[in-house]
């Protein structure tokens, strides 16, 4: 993966911005105020082209089966750095199946792809913030770890792309973008799951995962 050095740039400012180093710079961060999650890169797999179905599901295509991989029951809340409910912000997540492949023209393999999987999804945050999608256990993919894309938008806040990984996978230590971080601004971008009954025919996990938008 190739970084622009605009793109480089911009980026560690807002992984520093999660480290608390803005704090340097602005002062002594108010009691309320919690730590912005960190941005990453786009990536190069978001979808050229969405998907038919693209909602919050991405274990369902049209009436299909489950596809290959571990389920994954992904939820959380979006506010601001006060700790206020971000609602109607529109939460969009992509990711590879679980073979490794991305439903995208520049990813080898394609034809490939496990069409059981939606490879995309999006939700809208309620009044309080809440979102929610059932997918993947995200699987690790060329020289990353395991990880799942997500980009905010909302009509009152700053857009946010960034990426999820699992806590304590032991692929992370040789990602190079995690690796760029400062520790702990790795740290806000883990996901915890663990083991959950999801009432699917497979057993999976349940993960939390609250994002701080600016
Ligand atoms: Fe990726």
């Amino acid at each position: 993966m190739t970084l622009s050095r605009r793109s480089l740039m911009r980026w560690m400012g807002r992984a520093m911005l999660g480290t608390g180093f803005a704090g340097i710079f602005a002062g002594p961060a108010a009691a309320t105020d919690r730590r912005t999650t960190p941005a990453q890169i786009e990536g190069p797999y978001y979808p050229s082209v969405k998907p038919e179905e693209a909602d919050w599901n991405l274990l369902k295509v049209g009436d299909g089966p489950l596809p290959d991989g571990e389920p994954l029951d992904l939820r959380g809340v979006v506010h601001d750095r006060r700790g206020n409910a971000v609602a109607g912000a529109r939460v969009e997540i992509w990711q590879c199946d679980s073979h490794g492949i991305y439903d995208h023209p520049g990813h080898d393999n394609r034809d490939q792809f496990d069409r059981r999987f939606q490879g995309y999804g999006r939700a809208v945050t309620d009044a309080e913030g809440r979102y929610r999608f059932l997918t993947l256990m995200p699987v690790p993919y060329g020289d990353r770890p395991p990880h799942i894309h997500v980009t905010i938008r909302s009509d009152t806040h700053d857009t946010l792309t960034t990426q999820l990984y699992l806590k304590d996978h032991p692929e992370n230590d040789r990602d190079g973008l995690l690796a760029l971080m400062i520790y702990p601004g790795q740290d806000l971008l883990m996901i915890e799951a663990r083991d959950a009954d999801l009432g699917l025919e497979r057993a999976g996990k349940r993960g939390d995962f609250d994002f701080v938008l600016v």
